[in-house]
């Protein structure tokens, strides 16, 4: 029998699912279902290094679960499931924290990015924060960890904590490959294109959630910056191109039309047109998966049913590797 190989992944449910989430990551996942065996979660734990509105934290993270099973992630083909539902998370964590180095940590670009963000709570879980994402890949011993360029060093973390564990008391973990999957559109602001299209940007005109209805994505795409050269074409690396760059991403990510392609069609149209083009193909493009998240907010019994289930499937995995760990390090069996 072939074994295929596992994917483990995650997104934090700490706000608006962007279009760039989408286009960049989960878009890709429903691609990969067929052929790995696939866990994707819920990072709720992750979520509260910041300070969460706890009603919010809530309704996010069903409504992150509604949005991956819109997007067309199979609940019966993967592993959905919520990262505090299964304790086996935290208690990896722990360890693991005694194998990793304050040294190591404050190397981290994302804990000095938001130690400056978030000046008024840098906390422990902040500077731990990655030791919890090895954590969770490692319990499920992932082959393969498909995320975006910020989270590689996030990565390179968990493969050296890992190969330490390893080194001090054998073949334990799997030591897991990051993976940037080749078709992922990377989707900038709509207001400052040289920045990543983010879900915590203040100005909700820099970005677009899979949730936006119509109208509005309209009008954001319509209003994003662009320059003054009036010329649909794909500048790899040209700044002053970067808002027709991003715009022809997006549209090339949701027609399937090469640059090229999008060049010839709108040589001599302007942007007006483009712009008009790009938001009813986007809109067109997440209708689908907007109709399917409202039918899905009518149906909690069955929300319910996949993220227990899922909970259960992870826990009996993940406890494997717990005990295994426990007994590595001296615990005293019971
Ligand atoms: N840190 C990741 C992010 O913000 C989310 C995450 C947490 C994750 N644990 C993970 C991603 C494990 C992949 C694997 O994007």
């Amino acid at each position: 029998m072939e074994t295929k190989k596992r994917i483990f992944s995650g997104v934090q449910p700490s706000g608006n699912i962007t279009l760039g989430n989408y286009l960049g990551a989960i878009k890709n996942w429903v691609e990969l279902q067929d052929d790995y065996e696939c866990l994707y979660a819920i990072m709720d734990m992750h979520s509260i290094t910041v300070r969460q509105d706890p009603k919010e934290l809530k309704k996010r993270t069903l409504d992150l679960l509604k949005i991956y099973l819109a997007c067309g992630i199979d609940p019966e083909k993967n592993l959905l499931f919520v990262q505090s539902h299964v304790p086996s998370h935290a208690q990896l964590a722990w360890v693991l924290n005694c194998y990793t180095y304050m040294g190591e940590l404050s190397r981290m670009t994302q804990f000095k990015d938001k130690s400056k963000s978030h000046a008024d709570n840098i906390n422990a879980g902040l500077f731990t924060y990655p030791v919890l994402m090895a954590a969770d890949i490692l319990l499920y011993s992932a082959d393969l960890v498909p995320v975006g360029k910020d989270q590689m060093q996030h990565i390179e973390i968990c493969r050296d904590i890992a190969g330490r564990f390893n080194a001090i008391y054998g073949d334990v973990f799997k030591i897991p490959e990051g993976f940037l999957p080749k078709a992922g559109a990377k989707v900038m602001s709509l207001q400052e294109p040289l920045k990543k299209m983010s879900k915590s940007d203040p100005n909700p005109k820099g970005y677009i959630s899979i949730l936006d209805d119509s109208a509005v994505i309209a009008k954001k795409i319509k209003s994003a910056v662009t320059d003054s050269e009036g010329v649909v074409e794909f500048r790899e690396g040209d700044e002053a191109k970067a808002g027709i760059n991003n715009l022809m991403t997006i549209y090339s990510a949701v027609t399937g039309k090469t640059m090229d392609e999008i060049t010839k069609e709108y040589a001599g149209a302007g942007y007006g047109v483009f712009k008009s083009d790009t938001a009813d193909a986007v809109v067109e493009h997440i209708r689908p998966i907007r109709e399917e998240y409202d039918r899905l907010s009518g149906d909690k019994a069955y929300l319910e049913g996949i993220f227990r289930s899922g909970a259960e499937r992870a826990e009996k995995i993940a406890s494997r590797m717990v005990s295994k760990v426990y007994k590595k390090v001296g615990f005293l069996p019971f």
